[in-house]
């Protein structure tokens, strides 16, 4: 079944029936189309375009094509141009002449548009769940670890301690800017195209208000224009879904580097590890890897969306189409990432010994030392210069910043007293820190509860 075809003498050669053909990836989309067809069947009968009894038929007809759906009894055939075509045409078997009264007043673009917007709103919802489930597994690790002294990297050379569970609620915030982006790209799935026809609306008083409400949208579309051939919303989604990836890949490539035998800071439990078909001592990161290269492919799924938006002229273009290609993708990889990712994550063994004898020489509570010598009076270029040479000389010597007595230290600086020797130790130097946002044992008790409450939240 067309719907079209009245102007044309010739129809379509198959090879283009099926080229053009968006049923293979659509189909996912039939019981958002459903949905509204049965509201617009409702507003054409409040406005009187069709009688209570035509209503009824088309009805009935929608609940028995959702039926054949959901028992798998309709296939993805192309010879259908779309899913709004399929279920039309399997209507018409349903509800006879009533049914070819649907669609007046509607086109596809407005059509299409909504549906994805039904569908997309309900993903959101779910991914945001999603985040929220593995948020609350990034608590449960952060509080475990509270007292883990760990090193913060900067250029991956060890930087200044900072504990375990500092570094993994540093993931927590980054989702929660995600879940703030999905939030806001679902308020701008959540407008209605309906009414605005295939670009300047329709001179049948279509009740949009009717509609809105009947599909749950919170706002219409003020430009028919732009109404059916905006995809804003899908393109806000998206990068939403990058932002997260990039997100999940930088943890990916934290535990693909930690887990070398070289750092030894984790061990990926066997479950989700792979092994090698020649070296048989290999144990490999691959679902870490797998996550990263999908998040190359999410990008990409961006990127093609731009490319097909950044030349149309203004109003519906069958470009448009593939948008879905793209959605689909980045909506399949992102939710079967998330759910799976949380209990690998929690599975992870954090090496606490090889973590600590990394960082025993004190080496990392250089900052420290010198602000140390701040708060003595020194001015801090100046002390800077002090322990960097006594790091350059232990280093020299074979000898430990940890090791040194108060003679020694005093050689450099006579500043140096006693009470510099808590901070030649990582654990007395987290003590000591003075920031909101540090993990200073009282202040990661705050930010900790503050991640409780907004992953709850
Ligand atoms: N299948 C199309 C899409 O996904 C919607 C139909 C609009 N087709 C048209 N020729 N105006 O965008």
């Amino acid at each position: 079944m067309k719907l079209w075809g009245g102007r044309f003498r010739r129809g379509p050669t198959d090879k283009f029936v099926s080229f053009e053909s968006s049923l293979s990836f659509d189909f996912r989309l039939a019981p958002f189309d459903i949905a509204v067809n049965r509201a617009w069947a409702k507003m054409l009968a409040k406005i009187e375009i069709i009688s209570d009894s035509e209503l009824k038929k088309i009805l009935a007809g929608l609940d028995d094509v959702e039926n054949d759906f959901e028992k798998g009894r309709i296939g993805r055939d192309d010879k259908f141009e779309d899913i709004h075509t399929l279920i039309e045409d399997r209507l018409f078997t349903y509800a006879g002449v009533a049914a070819r009264k649907l669609p007046a007043g509607r086109s596809r673009n407005e059509l299409i548009s909504t549906d994805v917007r039904l569908y997309l709103r309900d993903r959101i919802d779910y991914i945001i769940g999603q985040i929220r489930g593995f948020q609350r597994r990034l608590v449960a690790r952060a509080t475990e670890n509270s007292k883990v002294v760990f090193p913060a990297f900067t250029h991956l050379q060890p930087a200044v301690p900072v504990t375990l569970g500092h570094f993994i609620l540093n993931y927590f915030w980054k989702f929660e800017r995600d879940k703030r982006f999905l939030k806001f790209a679902k308020d701008e799935v959540n407008v209605m195209p309906l009414g605005a026809g295939a670009a300047g609306g329709t001179t049948l008083p279509i009740d949009r208000e009717f509609l809105m409400r009947e599909l749950l949208f919170s706002k219409v579309f003020e430009n028919s224009v732009d109404a059916t051939s905006s995809r804003d919303f899908i393109l806000v989604f998206l990068e939403a879904c990058v932002n997260m990836g990039i997100h999940l890949s930088g943890i990916c490539e934290d535990v693909v580097i930690f887990s070398t035998p070289h750092f030894g800071y984790i061990r990926i439990p066997d479950e989700y590890s792979t092994g090698s078909s020649l070296m048989p001592q290999k144990k490999n990161p691959d679902f870490f890897e797998l996550v990263r290269g999908k998040t190359g492919k999410i990008m990409g799924n961006l990127i093609a969306l731009m490319a097909a938006l950044k030349g149309l002229p203004s109003g519906y273009n069958r470009d448009l189409q593939e948008d879905k290609v793209s959605l689909f993708d980045a909506i399949d990889e992102i939710t079967e990432i998330l759910e799976i990712f949380p209990s690998v994550f929690s599975s992870l063994e954090f090496d606490e010994a090889r973590i600590s004898k990394s960082i025993e020489d004190g080496t990392i509570c250089a900052q420290a030392v010198a602000e140390y010598l701040v708060q003595k009076g020194v001015p801090f270029r100046e002390a800077h210069g002090i322990v960097g040479r006594i790091i350059a000389d232990c280093e020299a010597a074979g000898t430990k910043l940890r090791d040194l007595k108060i003679d020694a230290l005093k050689m450099y600086s006579n500043r140096f007293a006693a009470d510099v020797f808590p901070l030649l130790d990582p654990a007395g130097v987290i003590k000591q820190l003075a920031v909101s946002g540090s993990p200073a044992p009282l202040r990661f008790e705050q930010q900790l509860r503050m991640a409780y409450e907004q992953s709850e939240g």
